[in-house]
């Protein structure tokens, strides 16, 4: 039988169009584009090219942001469950059995066609953002606020959220967030995801799935980890300490590292400008200024241990963000998976078109 490689470090696993990683370059593409350059656009056109293949043109953008915009409603039954969740239930577990819901209600959820995988896929994009907003709300006794159409999918998500329209630099910040989240190859929550959908399960199923993987504290969840970090660091004085005593117990910070990239992140840089720039928009930079000191130390360290430096990865200058965005650490996982679901959503189509069962073996001991 074949080497095991432990956590599958470096298998290839399947052929896909969907991104591109140059991890020693540190390069990320989208559908052959840069991410550099797909920062600047809108989340809608980049869920079209994600799923679709190719950049929409000025029609096809309007009707696929109107069909968006259609969508965004949820219905009275599933905000009724919503209110029944216990208080204090992880906002990621409640957004899971949310998306379970909508599976119910949605009568082509078993219907496998291609226009019913499109319609579905419309319905996914577009709910996210009112559930994940509803869901908060009602866990603290608040009703849902209404979505908005003249609002973009990130100024829309913020305004359901709070109840305010946000500036133009906020709305910009949630857009570049979800563009930079969207998608990201074989990772762990898109790879369970295509398991799924490799034993032609439904869609709402394989992205529960991903949704279930996204959670753990080494994936999406450490975009959480990296809020609560930089709340417990309750004064600057302590950083280096805090950051060295979680070393020497063997504790990993949380946003650092990554399977692939061996440099910079480069969603991480785009991140950090953006927190730079609401750091300064807030007249306040006490977590940019934090976080950049963690960044630091953590270089220097590895350095010193290892010989070599670790870089943050697209969790670590996020929580930035959110922090400025007045997000609450709880919702961190489930917004990153409101950007994820395009990328998910293209996945899961790529593997129905071209599928054989994925089935590794195990080497028995
Ligand atoms: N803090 C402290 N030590 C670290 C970190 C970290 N963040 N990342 C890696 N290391 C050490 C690790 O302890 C290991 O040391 P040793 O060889 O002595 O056991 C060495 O570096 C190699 O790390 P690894 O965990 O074997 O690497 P991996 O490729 O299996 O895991 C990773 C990659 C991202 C899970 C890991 O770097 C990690 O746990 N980071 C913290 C959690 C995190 O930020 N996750 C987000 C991942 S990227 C985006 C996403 O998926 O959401």
């Amino acid at each position: 039988m074949e080497e095991m490689k432990k956590g599958l470090e470096g298998v290839v696993a399947l052929d896909t169009r969907i991104s591109y990683i140059d991890g020693i370059q540190g390069i990320l593409k989208y559908r052959g584009i840069n991410i550099e350059e797909l920062a600047d656009l809108s989340y809608d056109i980049v869920s079209y090219l994600l799923i679709n293949g190719k950049i929409p043109d000025y029609e096809e953008t309007n009707d696929y942001s109107r069909m968006l915009k259609e969508n965004r409603q949820i219905n009275g039954k599933l905000i009724e469950v919503l209110k029944n969740f216990e208080f204090g239930i992880e906002a990621l577990d409640s957004l899971r059995t949310a998306i379970s819901c909508i599976a119910h209600f949605d009568e082509q959820n078993n219907h496998h066609t291609p226009d019913a995988n499109k319609n579905k896929s419309i319905r996914l994009v577009a709910k996210f953002p009112t559930i994940v907003a509803a869901l908060h709300r009602s866990s603290f006794g608040k009703e849902p606020i209404q979505p908005r159409e003249t609002l973009s999918h990130g100024a829309n998500f913020l305004y359901m959220l709070t109840g305010r329209v946000p500036t133009e630099l906020e709305a910009e910040a949630m857009e570049k967030d979800l563009i930079l989240s969207a998608e990201h190859e074989l990772n762990p929550s898109t790879f369970s995801l295509r398991i799924a959908a490799s034993t032609l399960s439904d869609m709402y199923s394989a992205v529960i799935c991903g949704l279930c993987t996204l959670k753990g504290p080494l994936h999406g969840g450490a975009r959480k980890g990296v809020m609560d970090m930089l709340d417990e660091i309750s004064n600057p004085g302590i950083t280096k300490d805090y950051v060295l005593q979680k070393l020497e117990r063997k504790e990993k910070i949380m946003g650092f590292g990554h399977r692939v990239y061996k440099t910079y992140d480069p969603r991480a840089r785009i991140y950090k400008d953006v927190a730079r720039r609401l750091a300064i928009e807030n007249g306040d930079t006490y977590w940019f200024d934090l976080a950049e000191e963690i960044e630091h130390i953590m270089y220097h360290e590895f350095i010193e241990i290892r010989g070599k430096p670790i870089y943050p990865n697209v969790d670590f200058y996020s929580a930035v963000v959110y922090k400025y965005l007045d997000i609450p650490a709880e919702l961190a996982t489930s917004i990153f998976a409101m950007g994820r679901v395009s990328g998910w959503i293209a996945h899961c189509m790529e593997q129905y078109s071209d599928n054989r069962v994925i089935r590794p073996r195990a080497h028995f001991v």
